[in-house]
């Protein structure tokens, strides 16, 4: 059967600051999914959580960019941003960046990942969410796992896999896309997807095939917003097995914690830390950032699941590590690299410093340049 797979996530409301969910949201969260499945709307869900991100976890039969399916998780987060008033909870609504719905999801604030595909006789999924970084965070680990044999072995002994993979990548300053066929134009896409705040991979597929078999959620609330309204907390579905990476080469990325963007204020880098799904709430400096691993089998579109899949102790030293790592660069404080660079920052307090001093920033005389 044809099944589509949707996460549709939002931070509507942190619990303390924005560091968890209130226990009065998932309540919420869950009551609205109980009901769109009793309805049919839905065939199952999850309601899934990183730090301060509600995510959304749904099988149906609708296909991606659904209007029914679209309205419904905006609702939802509507109806959750009431709840997160009622508890005082810390930027109530802070995703939802306009009044009404108007017919799909995009622009509007919540990110989602969806894709729609055959399900195999077994269907191992991974579903990823992380806090406190954006959308391009996931070119690392997609990269490794479809890409990189020194990642995974089946690229280079499973037959199956040998040809390689397609990556869909998006250009999210100018709004286009390419698609790169690997290994083939291995080295021409890492000139891109090497640059994760600007290019993205929204897609994986296998040579010959249009149907996906990875999706991220791409938006950034930046862009949306014109300004600084909090790093977008990505989502991101990897299918596993029988063709295409093991559930193992598809967690084995994550146990190096690669550096993202995001962390304190959405402004600085920090380690990638994969937790388990009690450990999914950025405490120091707000961070550092961190990412889930939800695994499901899907049987006629319903999830069985989850595994907790970083909970294992094989991720302890990934864990180590990028505790060592945050230490690290903590002591650098306010400079770079720690804090991003500037033209990173011009949604946050760089334009108006700017502004305030241009006047006061004087021609320099007697340099090299006079001559
Ligand atoms: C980062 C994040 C937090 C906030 C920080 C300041 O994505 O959500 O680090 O940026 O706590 O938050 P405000 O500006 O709401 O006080
Ligand atoms: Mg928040
Ligand atoms: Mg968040």
């Amino acid at each position: 059967m044809k099944v589509t797979l949707s996460i549709i996530k939002a931070d509507v409301g942190g619990f303390v600051g924005h560091s968890d969910v209130h226990p009065a949201l998932r309540a919420c969260a869950e009551d609205n999914l109980a009901e769109a499945k009793k309805k049919g709307l839905i065939i199952d869900y999850y309601r899934g959580e990183c730090g301060d991100d509600v995510a959304l976890i749904m099988t149906h039969d609708k296909g991606p960019d659904n209007q029914e399916i679209h309205r419904f998780a905006w609702e939802t987060f509507e109806k959750m941003t009431e709840a997160a008033r009622e508890y005082g909870q810390y930027g109530a609504g802070q995703d939802l960046l306009t009044d009404a719905f108007s017919g799909n999801l995009r622009g509007m604030g919540p990110g989602f990942a969806e894709m729609e595909f055959e399900e195999r006789a077994s269907e191992p999924i991974i579903c990823f969410l992380a806090d406190k970084t954006e959308p391009g965070a996931w070119n690392y680990p997609l990269f490794k796992m479809f890409a990189d044999p020194f990642n995974t072995i089946g690229l280079v002994i499973d037959p199956s896999m040998h040809e390689g993979f397609r990556f869909e990548v998006h250009d999210l300053q100018e709004e286009t896309k390419i698609i790169f066929n690997t290994p083939e134009e291995m080295y021409d896409m890492l000139v891109f997807i090497g640059a994760p705040g600007r290019f993205v991979i929204k897609h994986v597929f296998r040579k010959g095939s249009d149907e996906p078999v990875a999706v991220t959620s791409t938006q950034r609330l930046f862009l949306m917003a014109g300004r600084y309204v909090g790093k977008d907390d990505p989502v991101m579905a990897v299918r596993c097995q029988s063709g295409l990476p093991a559930v193992g080469e598809a967690l084995e990325p994550f146990a190096f914690p690669y550096t993202v963007s995001g962390w304190m204020r959405g402004s600085h880098h920090g380690p990638f830390m994969p937790v388990g799904m009690d450990d999914d709430t950025p405490t120091r400096f707000d961070g550092p950032p961190r990412v889930v691993a939800l695994g499901f089998q899907l049987k006629d579109g319903m999830l069985v699941g989850p595994r907790d899949m970083f909970g294992d102790k094989s991720y302890d030293n990934a864990r180590r590590q990028a505790l060592d790592v945050a230490d690290y660069l903590r002591r650098h404080g306010p400079f770079e690299p720690h804090r991003l660079p500037l033209d990173e920052m011009e949604y946050t307090t760089m334009p108006k410093v700017m502004e305030k001093l241009k006047e006061r920033f004087k021609k320099l005389e007697g340099t090299e340049r006079d001559h």
